[in-house]
């Protein structure tokens, strides 16, 4: 979705937008526009497409200045175009703002402006929310600060903000309500972004703006924040552990490839200090203070959206099996809207990568609302999901870049585990022996991951023959069903080509209508408790010329007889499967797409934070 970048201190504020807003790439985005103070001047620039064509319409135009705002759109109101581009203006041309967010109440607030003599020149909502600022601004006779928060008093609807004033050169103005916003503070100097992306190789204190706060940065005064209410807070400095290395892509041609990759390390950080195979112990610190309410909850919800959907559905499986709790999963955006039945004895598992998905932080607040507990599992570490939970565990899986989720997926899977496992040892329902050997499993699953990931020869020799297909199946069962879904929708977001998951049975009640010669299905057919059946599974689609891509487990002789292709994943229970079997669909994909000659990292209208609803 949008990303803001802005900057205020004593170095040329141009170079810092741009590659602030090229960390910002990743989220997705259709246009990109700066705006730079020229001691009173006001200089905008901005245009339909990449960083780089902003880049190529600058070039050779004067880009000095110290202070300066940036911004990516992800089209909502008004096609992707350079009028539709932020920053947008108010009638004056003393301001300029960018935003990320939806202005819901944008029309009216329209209408009475047009009386009021405005007229606009694009079809967003943000250029109305600059319009009413400077509105108030003039009509009210205040500075910029408090003519925003007047503005802000009437305006319903989600928004990270950042204005500048050409008359007060010296003065930003930055406010959130339910879309990211972190200040980062060096010498003399001060950032403001949608993430900690553009800032850590600046500085790592950083602040994280709250809902309905206002920061006002002045170069005199340094920074400082009110809420709506014009109460004055202290601002919290926290320090970043994001590192510089880990927004680069190391050597790999992609964000997406670099991350598959780092899988084993990834799941590794994520079990560290939490797993001790060997005196049998799980130990997860954000949630001490709440194992024994999951020990007592007669219910588990799980919430989230796209693949982290995808890992809570794995996380049903587990809890189900291990701690034989009740679980149900929804989509957050089907759950918040639904009226759903939550009460206090409800543990609510919210699961998020970015933790800013907006549909996940609504779900969050209506069940807490309702008076349920609230764990969090996220991945980047401050976000506003892993603030507003009661407790959480993060997934350290470090940042993830490339917009289809990989290594998040396996984390958040493998924080889910954890927390299965633990409860379920906690209520008396595994037996010792059990948990002893699946602690030492989940343990091996690193090593096993880096087995599968030198399967990438095969793979990409694979992906060659299915290139072009027009159609996908992918069929799991049991746990692997999820899996399914998730292999489709990692091929259909990169590639384009109409995948769909299912359960391996169920094909039966539809998808076999649409098999023949020309369709891959791909199938998890692991040994394990639904093993025979899905190899009947198998033997329904061959018999119908469909050409199979089976993911199997080492040594297996059946699938093999009748497969076209049969990708070998090292043993493990089948609670664990998940975690091997999916790396093989991240890479098919991956390798079409590339192929495909698509942008992996970036695939059309994709966003990799999604903070509108
Ligand atoms: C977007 C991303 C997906 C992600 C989903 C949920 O659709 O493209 O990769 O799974 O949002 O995001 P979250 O950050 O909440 O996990």
């Amino acid at each position: 979705m949008c990303g803001i970048v802005a900057y205020l201190g004593d170095k040329e504020a141009y170079p810092i937008l741009i590659n602030g807003l090229r960390r910002l790439e990743y989220r997705g985005y259709d246009s990109a526009g700066v705006a730079l103070l020229q001691g009173k001047d006001l200089i905008i620039y901005k245009c339909q497409g990449k960083v780089s064509d902003l880049e190529s319409h600058i070039n050779g135009r004067s880009t000095t200045g110290s202070v300066g705002i940036g911004h990516t759109r992800w089209a909502t109101h008004g096609p992707p175009n350079d009028v539709n581009a932020h920053p947008h203006q108010g009638t004056s041309g003393d301001l300029a703002l960018i935003h990320n967010g939806i202005i819901e109440n944008y029309a009216p607030i329209k209408e009475e402006l047009k009386h009021r003599g405005h007229t606009f020149r694009s079809d967003t909502d943000t250029e109305v929310l600059v319009h009413l600022i400077d509105d108030i601004q003039r009509s009210e006779g205040v500075d910029l600060a408090e003519a925003v928060r007047l503005a802000l008093a009437s305006v319903v609807g989600a928004y990270a903000i950042v204005v500048v004033d050409r008359k007060d050169p010296d003065v930003m103005v930055a406010a959130r309500k339910s879309s990211p916003l972190v200040i980062g503070i060096g010498e003399g100097e001060f950032f403001c972004a949608s993430d900690a992306t553009p800032i850590v190789e600046h500085t790592k204190n950083v602040v994280y703006v709250e809902d309905g706060e206002i920061a006002v940065i002045d170069r005199r005064k340094g920074l400082k924040i009110r809420n709506v209410k014009n109460q004055e807070k202290t601002p919290f400095i926290t320090e970043l552990e994001m590192h510089l290395e880990a927004l680069e892509k190391g050597g790999y041609d992609h964000f997406m490839l670099k991350e598959i990759h780092e899988q084993p390390r990834s799941i590794r950080d994520c079990l560290r200090g939490r797993l001790n195979p060997s005196k049998g112990e799980v130990m997860l610190g954000g949630i001490k203070d709440y194992e024994q309410k999951f020990v007592n909850a007669k219910r588990i919800l799980i919430v989230g959206c796209g693949t982290s959907w995808h890992a809570g559905m794995v996380g049903e499986y587990l809890f189900e099996e291990f701690a034989r709790i009740p679980v149900e999963v929804e989509y957050a955006s089907e759950f918040r809207y639904r009226n759903p039945i939550v009460n206090e004895d409800d543990i609510v598992i919210a699961i998020s990568q970015s933790g800013e998905t907006a549909d996940t932080l609504a779900a969050i607040e209506l069940a807490k609302g309702r008076g349920a507990t609230i764990i969090g599992i996220c991945n980047v570490v401050g976000s506003s999901i892993a603030r507003v939970t009661h407790a959480g565990s993060y997934t350290h899986a470090g940042p993830e870049i490339g917009v289809a989720s990989t290594k998040a997926f396996t984390a958040q899977v493998t924080v889910l585990t954890l927390m299965a496992l633990m409860i379920g040892q906690k209520k008396g329902m595994l037996s010792g022996s059990n948990f002893y050997r699946l602690l030492n499993e989940l343990d091996a699953i690193p090593d096993k991951v880096h087995k599968v990931l030198q399967k990438e020869a095969q793979i990409k020799y694979i992906a060659d023959i299915y290139k072009d297909a027009a159609n996908a199946l992918y069929l799991g069962r049991g746990y692997t069903f999820p899996v399914a879904l998730e292999g489709a929708l990692k091929l259909k977001e990169i590639s384009y080509i109409h995948a769909e998951g299912y359960p391996a049975a169920e094909m039966k009640h539809g998808p076999i209508a649409l098999i023949d010669d020309a369709m891959p299905v791909f199938v998890i057919a692991t040994k394990g408790a639904s093993y025979e059946k899905v190899v009947s599974n198998i033997q329904e689609v061959k018999a119908r010329k469909g050409k199979i891509i089976a993911i199997v487990t080492e040594g297996d002789t059946v699938v093999k007889g009748l497969a076209d292709h049969v990708i070998e994943i090292p043993e493990t229970p089948d609670a664990l499967v998940p975690l091997l079997s999916v790396v093989p669909m991240q890479l098919i994909s991956y390798h079409i797409a590339v192929m495909r000659g698509c942008n992996v990292d970036q695939p059309r209208n994709l966003a990799k934070s999604v903070t509108v609803e």
